[in-house]
């Protein structure tokens, strides 16, 4: 079976033509299916933008990396997977016109690019992430976040975020120290 005749078998599916909108009712498909693509891209990227942040030691300071990045990489896949299913959905509609697109087909190529350097983190830095996600500095607390009305709102905070991360309140005197809590 040549590429081509895939191509034309796509084309000619029950599923393009709804993508192109060629029943009744359908013409809403395309940008429904594109806006859960882009949803879905929306998380990739937010999730890995709070990972890299996280790296860069800009957020969540306290949280160890190790925690941060298994709580947010099932996110990340799974909204990935959630873009090749609509995005695989999507390229149906105009199959002819994408399977010849130059900028569709290098898409391909940097989610690979993509892919590898997931593979080159995992196997470098990250092979030895126990011995530096948690010895990054607690930022300082304020001095005068110790007392008064400050220091009851600022250790509220601290407490919610203590439950929020670890779901357990903050302990005050790792807080004090500028310790990890
Ligand atoms: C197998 C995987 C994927 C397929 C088959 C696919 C296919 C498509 C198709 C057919 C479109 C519509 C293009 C048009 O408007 O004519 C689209 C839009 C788009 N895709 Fe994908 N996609 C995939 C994965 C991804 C991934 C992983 C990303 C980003 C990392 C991505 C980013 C985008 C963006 C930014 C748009 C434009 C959305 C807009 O028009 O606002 N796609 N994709």
């Amino acid at each position: 079976m040549s590429i081509d005749s895939i191509i034309t078998a796509i084309h000619d599916s029950t599923l393009s033509a709804i993508l192109r909108g060629d029943f009744p009712g359908t013409e809403w498909m395309f940008p429904i299916i594109e806006t859960l693509h882009v949803l879905c891209l929306t998380i990739v990227f937010g999730t890995i933008a709070m990972v890299d942040m996280r790296l860069l030691g800009l957020v969540s300071r306290q949280t160890p990396f190790t925690k941060l990045y298994r709580e947010l990489i099932p996110w990340t896949w799974w909204a990935f997977a959630g873009a090749v299913v609509f995005g695989s959905i999507l390229a149906t509609g105009k199959i002819e016109d994408y399977a010849y697109n130059l900028q569709f087909l290098a898409k391909f190529v940097l989610m690979a690019l993509a892919g590898a350097n997931m593979v080159v983190f995992h196997v470098g830095a990250y092979r030895n992430v126990a011995s530096w996600d948690k010895v990054v500095p607690t930022p300082p607390r304020a001095p005068e976040a110790d007392q008064g009305r400050v220091g009851f709102f600022a250790s509220g905070a601290d407490r919610c975020g203590g439950r929020l991360v670890h779901g357990r309140p903050a302990r005050p005197e790792n807080a004090r120290r500028g310790r990890l809590l």
